[in-house]
């Protein structure tokens, strides 16, 4: 009546359930959360700044770069990428 193949079949599915469950869970309660990270980038020297013959301009500086990402890490948070864009314009281009 209650074969082996029954059981593992009833654990299976109620463990899958279950998993399916948590993983729902675990999804919804990621739209409860509004991370409010912050940063700061200062530019604390210009080392040297040069063009290259290929039109490109290449810039060495010194940053002081603080960041409060503490709100971005929850139970929900496997990987965090932080990247500095940085822009600037010429008066005229060349
Ligand atoms: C960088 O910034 C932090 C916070 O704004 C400050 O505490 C620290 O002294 C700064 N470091 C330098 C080298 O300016």
């Amino acid at each position: 009546m209650h074969s082996f193949g029954h059981r593992a079949n009833a654990v299976a599915t109620f463990a899958l359930t279950i998993l399916a469950a948590m993983c729902f869970a675990a999804s919804f309660s990621d739209s409860f959360n509004s991370p409010t990270p912050t940063a700061s980038v200062k530019i604390l020297n210009i080392n040297w700044f040069q063009k290259e013959a290929n039109a490109n301009d290449e810039v060495s500086m010194t940053l002081n770069i603080s960041a409060d990402l503490s709100s971005l890490f929850t139970w929900n948070t496997k990987q965090v990428f932080v990247f500095v864009a940085a822009e600037y314009e010429t008066p005229k281009m060349r």
